[in-house]
């Protein structure tokens, strides 16, 4: 019988916990969605950080209104709030300041929340929270918002390792295919594994032993759900379930869940961007003078800096080139003093003239599915990969760190449906992938990418593969909730 005094038949109370960066509150914020829409109540426990601008944004009452049982909670990510967060200040507080604050906050949010919670889903780099969940007898599902493939490379890096494949050393040949990742063993090249791989002492990659002990951390929850279709990443998932059976491949989240809002509102539905940043919407009015599929959208991400050197050999690339671009520079994003790489910027405008359109944040996804994009030069974060992938646009790869190296080369070579430009900073090479991708070979890549947004888009459907596992999902949090409230 149920010991809490809560009903059992209320809806199942499931907090959603992401990691404190846009990349993954999106997705996550997007799966919380779907579950609200299925009847669950929701609690999204957001930094007090990414939650003002968040509110400063979105229109959050809004959101309210739509989810009436969906609800914000914010902790501390362990910073001041006044801290900028630039670059990769996470890395520096993930395993003592962030993970020590946030583990205090998550109890004190369980032993308070009315209803019960019933169900974490719980972001798998914040892995301490399996011990909480215990802690609680709470059941726990932890959500990778990076690739399946990633997933897949870093749990096997103890065996890369073992097998003698790593580390690097620095005479290496980098397009050495690594043989001990199963499933990989005909594409995936020494360049293509993830950054931190490439210390050449394995016993200094902090990062990369924190990336291990998280991935294999994951498979001892209750469960794992991964960001992707059967249909895309289908091979990998099957070595992935080896490891871990409960595994559910809902993606791609943001189809998903338009798919879901257009059945029930129509598709006139104007949906949340939970963006972080202020959204430019004026490269839209740009992009609608301009001619189907001229366009290529450059952005990378939420995170990455670039330096000088690398904006200006993008600049010069995208101004040689035979095409018109829209870039996205966010504030900051260049390594440097402030400000600094905003000349690049400006002499970039002035000599592109109509040719190009620059904003410090676009409306990615409504850009992606504009009919003047043809293209999208991209750092393949998960998301930015997803998106491009739905939308039927060919990528050009420019990866910086994370998933991203692996991300580009399964665009490349196992789907085809881009060019890999990784390890590269030359004006001429980025010159030359931007006109095959938009003109010489502009017809193959449209067609790749047209098919695989074709069966991607299917999955998303009534009766399709991500479909019918989210359907699973929401049956089965609701039977580990009603086993949790009789224990
Ligand atoms: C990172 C990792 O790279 C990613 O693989 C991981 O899964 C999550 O964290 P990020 O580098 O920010 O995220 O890239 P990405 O995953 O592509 O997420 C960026 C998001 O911001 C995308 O959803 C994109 O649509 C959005 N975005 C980006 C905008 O809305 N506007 C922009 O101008 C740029």
């Amino acid at each position: 019988m149920e010991q809490d005094g809560s009903s059992q038949s209320r809806p199942p109370h499931v907090l959603v916990f992401p990691f404190p960066l846009q990349g993954h509150i999106n997705s996550m914020i997007k799966l919380a969605e779907l579950l609200a829409i299925a009847g669950f109540k929701l609690t999204f426990l957001n930094s007090h950080h990414n939650h003002e601008r968040l509110v400063k944004f979105n229109n959050i009452a809004a959101h309210s209104e739509r989810y009436p049982g969906f609800e914000f909670k914010t902790i501390t990510d362990g910073l001041p709030l006044d801290h900028p967060r630039s670059g990769n200040w996470f890395l520096d507080t993930l395993e003592d300041t962030m993970e020590l604050k946030m583990k205090e906050s998550l109890r004190e949010v369980l032993v308070n929340s009315s209803p019960p919670v019933d169900c974490i889903i719980g972001d798998g780099v914040l892995s301490f929270a399996l011990d909480v969940a215990k802690e609680h007898g709470i059941p726990i599902i932890f959500f990778r918002t990076s690739s399946p493939c990633c997933f897949w490379v870093s749990y096997s890096i103890p065996d890369i390792i073992q097998a003698g494949e790593l580390p690097i050393n620095g005479t290496e040949d980098m397009d050495r295919l690594v043989t001990t990742v199963p499933g990989m063993e005909t594409y995936l090249r020494c360049r293509d594994l993830p950054t931190f791989c490439r210390k050449l002492d394995i016993e200094d990659s902090i990062f990369m032993k924190l990336v291990v002990k998280t991935t294999r951390k994951s498979l001892q929850a209750d469960a794992l759900i991964l960001n992707t279709a059967e249909e895309l990443d289908g091979p990998i998932l099957s070595q992935i379930r080896t490891k871990c059976p409960r595994v559910y491949a809902v993606g791609p989240l943001h189809a998903q869940l338009n798919t879901r809002l257009n059945a029930k509102h129509g598709e006139s539905y104007d949906h949340f961007s939970n963006t972080l940043w202020e959204v430019d919407k004026s490269c839209i009015c740009w992009l609608n003078k301009q001619p189907n599929r001229s366009v290529i959208y450059v952005s990378f991400g939420s995170i990455t800096s670039t330096s000088r050197e690398q904006l200006v050999e993008l600049c010069y690339g995208l101004l040689n080139s035979k095409t018109k671009f829209l870039l996205v520079v966010r504030p900051n994003s260049v390594i440097g003093k402030d400000g600094e790489g905003e000349d690049v910027v400006m002499e970039l405008m002035e000599k592109s003239k109509d040719r190009g359109y620059i904003v410090n944040w676009a409306p990615q996804e409504a850009v992606l599915n504009h009919p003047a994009v043809g293209g999208f030069f991209t750092h393949n974060g998960w998301n930015s990969t997803l998106e491009s992938i739905v939308a039927g646009v060919p990528m050009i790869c420019w990866p910086y760190f994370a998933d991203q190296h692996v991300n580009s080369r399964v665009v490349s070579e196992v789907w085809k449906i881009g060019l890999d430009m990784k390890d590269v900073c030359d004006r001429k090479i980025l010159e030359k992938m931007v006109n095959d991708v938009m003109v010489d070979r502009k017809e193959e890549f449209a067609k790749s990418a047209s098919e695989i947004a074709t069966v991607t888009n299917q999955s998303v459907n009534v009766g399709g593969s991500s479909y019918s596992n989210l359907d699973c999902l929401v049956e089965d949090i609701r039977i580990m909730s009603l086993k949790k409230l009789t224990k």
